[in-house]
């Protein structure tokens, strides 16, 4: 190879779509809806539709729509909301703004999404949700988690920051709890051109709520009905989003065809890959896998010109941040072994089969 593989690469995909990206940020100019308006308001009907729910509502980032949908979920300071240890810190944040209280979840050894089997006992009074994460573009075992938080009384908010069009059990992720969240920062699998982020549910109260708390707690106005916020999604993202949702499921497969790829190919045993269970379908937002000698293995990659990332190398319970929690290294695990020892592989449509091919060979030269 002679240029890197890059990690990510965006601009291969805006430049396979130019045109067209093109017309409908002119067409944002012509009508100025610069701010909601109807192109957002198209994206939100167009994506609801995608997820099989009945609302859509559009935000400025997935951060925000996790924290409205903790509000909208009665979240109130205090109470304590189940959260995987190993996530984007944004999952955590969301519970931290309400004031209330994230409760980290070891995953499980071999899919590292949430273990359901170990919720109960972190289960407590204050408990009042569980937000799951279909970590990596694959879902999180959604009717198990959910046969806990119904036996308890607790709201299940799905995170799908980085599972857009992913199945469980051949639904679509987002409208299979009370609340589900996205977001559509640009290296997601449907990523604006800047910040964005959607929640969808089949409830309409929720739905009206959060399209007032995002407008300053107004739907007429200089009316304020509560507290709310700025949290609109610009016309610009609005217009770029529905481009580019009619190519997810193209793009979605072809993230499929080379993870299969890399799962074929990559016949190593000191390259372990995240376990699938039948009954899911990821969209490999992420391709990560794990090395006993992550250091000697990135290097040797880098050396080959291939670029990877580490999604994530410290674990959300032992981040700084939630230092106040007294959680200590140990506590959780497979977390902790997930976060030391994995290493992202480039994952994106765009990858060449040459370039698939290269890293493939790569890695099985590993010992
Ligand atoms: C799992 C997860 N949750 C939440 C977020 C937050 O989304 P955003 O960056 O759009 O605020 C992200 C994305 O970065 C994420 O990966």
């Amino acid at each position: 190879m002679n240029e890197p593989i890059q990690f990510m690469d965006l601009k291969r995909q805006y430049l396979t779509i130019k045109d067209e990206i093109s017309a409908a940020l002119l067409a944002v100019c012509e009508k100025t809806a610069f701010s909601s308006g109807p192109f957002v308001e198209e994206f939100e009907n167009n994506f609801a539709d995608y997820c099989n729910t009945s609302h859509c509502s559009a935000v400025n980032s997935g951060t925000s729509a996790l924290h409205l949908a903790l509000i909208v979920a009665g979240i109130k300071p205090g109470d304590e909301v189940i959260v995987p240890a190993n996530t984007f810190i944004a999952t955590a944040w969301a519970v931290s703004y309400v004031n209330a209280i994230p409760v980290f979840v070891d995953c499980t050894s071999d899919t590292w999404n949430i273990d359901s089997q170990k919720i109960e006992e972190k289960i407590t009074k204050k408990t009042k949700a569980i937000i799951g994460v279909h970590l990596y573009g694959q879902p999180f075992d959604v009717d198990a988690v959910k046969s806990v938080a119904d036996a308890h009384g607790l709201i299940l908010i799905e995170d799908c920051a980085q599972a857009h069009g992913a199945l469980y059990k051949n639904r679509k992720v987002g409208g299979l709890g009370a609340l589900g969240c996205f977001s559509f920062y640009p290296g997601k699998n449907l990523g604006a051109y800047g910040e964005g982020g959607a929640i969808v549910s089949n409830n309409r109260d929720y739905d009206q709520r959060i399209k007032s708390l995002r407008n300053h707690g107004s739907t007429i106005r200089y009316h304020h009905e509560e507290l709310g916020f700025n949290m609109r999604m610009d016309g610009f993202q609005g217009a770029v989003l529905n481009v580019k949702l009619k190519y997810l499921d193209l793009w979605n497969k072809r993230r499929r065809d080379i993870a299969q790829m890399y799962q074929n190919g990559i016949q190593n045993d000191k390259i372990l890959m995240q376990a699938q269970p039948s009954w899911i379908s990821s969209v490999y937002h992420l391709f990560v896998v794990t090395v006993d000698d992550r250091d000697r293995v990135m290097q040797y990659l880098q050396e080959r010109k291939i670029l990877c990332g580490l999604h994530y190398p410290i674990s959300c319970h032992l981040q700084r941040a939630y230092s106040h929690g007294g959680y200590k290294k140990g506590d959780l695990p497979n977390a902790e072994y997930l976060a030391e020892h994995c290493i992202t592989l480039p994952m994106y449509p765009e990858l060449t089969e040459d370039e698939v091919s290269y890293i493939i060979n790569s890695l099985k030269g590993i010992n």
